[in-house]
């Protein structure tokens, strides 16, 4: 099919949006007083037209004014079974009633703990905390006090959440330097230029960042990976290993930051697939089940600096402080464990996951080569990301497009408005309950909305 010029007026797609959700725009204009963008989680921009949620089930969510939206949003990833699962509503409901959190020893946590060990080849021991972001800050923090040294090595565009050590040269960082030899570069302001002196910035599958290490290796304590950068698609098969070789002949820790593919790559998460074990791994996300969660995972020796030695003094003195209210909470311990159990007894879901979104991206790419547009769908497994981009993706700096990000923004508007929920300017997931009548629909979604902006003159 190609699209045939269509003469009629373009249409107010924010407007015709905002005439369908009446009860979300008198809630948005409370929350324009109160919060920030207007929401914690987005839009990113502050258009008019913002739904706000009144329930979800499974793959679907409705909004305050009665819409129905197919999530590829998925809560930006934890659910993995869809929303509110049988399973996780009864962990929750038969858990809650023991108490919500004790900051004392409970077994669920153990019964995590042992579960992930059994799971992921780099785990001997497991720390559990609420967040990605904080995973990957106590990461950081345990292979600086393992190693003695200071500094820590990441990719350039590569995504580890929001403390100041992983907002460096990041996502949103205006790239600086060479492509194979990029700058440190604060992401947004407030990153002391501390931070920033004490992150080395090196390129995805490059020879030259392997250099690189060799050449720092008496200052760096760790390098951090996503083993697949969840923003692009760049394969790291070859590049893990030698990376891995290089780390270990330099006495540098590998961590993988797992919060994406950790559990939902497939039940090994990304060393699994790869085969290359890191020192430690960092995750969050479906180890939650829903629930917010954070947990590294790590060798013996590489978790050395937080392992008691029996001796309270030696403890206080010597060992790192990680301690966080709601770590390993016995709410989150007993869904997060549940949910794994499930994903290990059920592999099946992850080929189902994969074979949905291989068919989104494939009839969506087709339809995008047969009429001209420039949307790719890239990702692996069950997520990928909408990028207006013609070329092949090489370097997280093709993606720096600010032209193509907008595109991606309004793109989001048009999908919502054919009864798909895309998050703003992030991946989109498919879970283990999105059937083929809503793979279907996500198609569809795409193809009208690429058609209407056509129309009305955005593309
Ligand atoms: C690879 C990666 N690391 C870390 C994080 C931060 O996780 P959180 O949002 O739970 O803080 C994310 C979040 O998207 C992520 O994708």
């Amino acid at each position: 099919m190609s699209v045939q010029p269509i003469a009629q007026t373009p249409r107010d797609i924010e407007q015709l949006n905002v005439d369908r959700l009446p009860k979300s725009v008198q809630i948005l204009d409370r929350a324009k007083k109160v919060l920030l963008s207007p929401t914690v989680t987005g839009p990113f921009r502050a258009p008019k037209a913002v739904a706000f949620v009144e329930e979800a089930r499974g793959s679907r969510v409705v909004d305050v004014d009665g819409n129905e939206y197919v999530d590829i949003t998925m809560a930006y990833g934890p659910l993995i079974l869809g929303h509110s699962h049988p399973i996780v509503v009864d962990a929750i409901q038969k858990s809650c009633t023991n108490g919500l959190v004790y900051c004392i020893a409970h077994e669920p946590e153990v019964r995590m703990a042992e579960l992930m060990v059994d799971a992921v080849a780099c785990a001997e021991r497991v720390m559990f905390c609420n967040s990605g972001t904080e995973a990957t800050l106590h990461a950081m923090r345990i292979a600086r006090a393992c190693t003695g040294k200071d500094k820590i090595a990441k990719f350039e565009g590569g995504y580890h959440g929001v403390h100041d050590y992983a907002l460096v040269s990041s996502v949103l960082a205006i790239p600086a330097g060479p492509a194979d030899d990029p700058s440190s570069v604060a992401d947004n302001p407030g990153i002391p230029q501390g931070t920033v002196d004490q992150v080395l910035t090196l390129t995805y599958d490059n020879p030259a960042s392997l250099d690189k290490i060799r050449e720092h290796k008496d200052e760096l304590a760790a390098v951090i990976i996503e083993p697949v950068p969840s923003s692009y698609l760049i394969e790291m098969r070859g590049f893990l290993e030698r990376l891995r070789e290089v780390t270990t002949e330099c006495g540098i820790l590998l961590i993988f930051d797992e919060v994406i593919s950790g559990f939902r790559l497939g039940y090994g998460g990304g060393q699994d697939y790869f085969g290359v074990t890191p020192d430690m791994a960092t995750y969050g996300k479906v180890i939650g089940g829903g629930l917010p969660v954070g947990a590294v995972a790590g060798t013996v020796d590489a978790m050395q600096p937080l392992i008691t030695t029996g001796d309270p003094l030696v403890d206080l003195q010597e060992k790192l402080l990680t301690v966080g209210t709601f770590s390993g909470n016995p709410l989150t311990m007993t869904v997060g464990y549940k949910v794994l159990e499930y994903l290990r007894d059920n592999p099946r879901i992850y080929d189902h996951m994969s074979t949905l979104m291989d068919r989104i991206k494939h009839e969506v790419h087709e339809f995008c080569e047969t009429n001209g547009f420039a949307l790719q769908l890239i990702g692996l497994g069950s997520w990928a990301i909408p990028h207006f981009i013609s070329e092949p993706v090489t370097s997280p700096r093709d993606l720096r497009n600010l032209e193509g990000l907008m595109k991606q923004e309004v793109l989001c508007q048009y999908m919502r408005y054919h009864g798909v929920y895309m998050p703003d300017l992030h991946t989109v997931f498919v879970s283990a309950v999105h059937t083929d009548e809503d793979a279907d629909l996500i198609i569809e979604g795409f193809k009208q909305s690429l058609i209407e902006m056509r129309e009305d003159g955005y593309l």
